[in-house]
């Protein structure tokens, strides 16, 4: 389990133990955090943006291109943008913060 800290699109932190190997996204909407996951991860819907925490994006792997293509068209996007249907929990990621845009 990795424990990662989410702050909700209402400003509430919450601190989560996430199962290694789950995509984020997964995690995010168990948690009943507001994420939707619509397309499951198909890189289709944008449903899943999150904003990480600049403080912790050095824990992540850089997005591919197709993540970026996809980035590039999300609504209210910043330089720590992501999609969280292409973000694994590992061990790494000790500590990652992020943030559930309104
Ligand atoms: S779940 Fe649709 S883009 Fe991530």
């Amino acid at each position: 389990m990795t424990k990662i800290f989410v702050t909700d699109p209402a400003g509430r932190e919450t601190a989560l133990e996430a199962e290694n190997g789950e995509p984020l996204m997964k995690v995010l909407r168990a948690a009943g955090l507001g994420i939707k996951g619509s397309c499951e991860g198909a890189l289709s819907c944008g449903s899943c943006h999150v904003h990480i925490d600049p403080a912790t994006n050095n824990l992540l792997e850089p997005p591919a291109e197709d993540e970026i293509d996809m980035i590039d068209l999300a609504d209210g996007a910043i330089p720590t943008s992501r999609f969280s249907c292409q973000i694994r929990i590992s061990p790494a990621l000790e500590g990652l913060r992020l943030s559930i845009p309104a």
